[in-house]
């Protein structure tokens, strides 16, 4: 079996930055990397990017015309495609599947919409656990200075207070999950890189112990 890391958090947290600098760390020791990304590039991904994300320029807040039980089956729908056809496969031929969000954006983001956190975790059940979840974790400020430019000025509050609670529910989720690790985001790019590292390679040590 492979290995499977998740980098979760808030917009503007920086995590396809850090799943690329993690997946070059993993290649230059030696092993296949996957590296990918929810919502997929995949037809689903593509539809939920229609229907959700881009529906308005209003993006992640009322882009969705949509009912929010219907977006998280979508996004759910999405995954599903993701862990059978991708993901399963991959860590069956022994690869390092990286993904840049999971399962965790659903339980934090649709949370955060006012859709109940169980109901979340029994529509996405079928989505194997992975071995190390990365919350990138910032405040909502520093988070929104670097995500103005892609936002349109007029939902700044909206996004804002939407961020704030998303950022809420990651640390809660961080409280019920215990593969997942919160890691300081505000740090410069290459320290919250050797955090990163340090905490693989605590798990790959757990790993190699747990073979011996
Ligand atoms: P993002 O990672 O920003 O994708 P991209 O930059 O490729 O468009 O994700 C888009 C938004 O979707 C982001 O605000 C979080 C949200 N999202 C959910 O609300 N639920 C989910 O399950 C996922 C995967 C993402």
């Amino acid at each position: 079996m492979g290995m499977f890391i998740v980098i979760e958090g808030i917009d503007g947290a920086g995590k396809s930055t850090q799943a690329k600098l993690l997946a070059k760390w993993f290649e230059n020791i030696g092993y296949e990397v996957v590296l990918t990304k929810e919502p997929t590039d995949t037809d689903f991904g593509k539809l939920i990017r229609r229907l959700v994300l881009t529906g308005g320029r209003e993006g992640i807040i009322d882009g969705a015309k949509i009912s929010h039980e219907a977006e998280a089956l979508l996004f759910a729908a999405d995954r599903a495609e993701h862990v059978k056809k991708l993901i399963e496969p991959a860590l069956k031929q022994g690869k390092v599947v990286i993904s840049d969000r999971y399962f965790y954006s659903s339980l934090a983001y649709q949370w955060a919409r006012g859709l109940d956190l169980e109901w979340l975790i029994n529509i996405n059940s079928f989505a194997i656990r992975p071995d190390l979840t990365i919350l990138l974790d910032l405040p909502v400020k520093e988070s929104m200075k670097r995500i103005d430019g892609r936002k349109i000025k007029s939902e700044f509050d909206k996004i804002t207070e939407l961020q704030k609670r998303v950022r809420q529910n990651y640390l809660k989720l961080a409280e019920k999950f215990k593969e997942i690790r919160i890691v300081n985001a505000l740090a410069p790019v290459e320290d919250i890189h050797n955090d990163i590292v340090a905490l693989v390679e605590h798990e790959l040590l757990g790993r190699a112990e747990k073979v011996s």
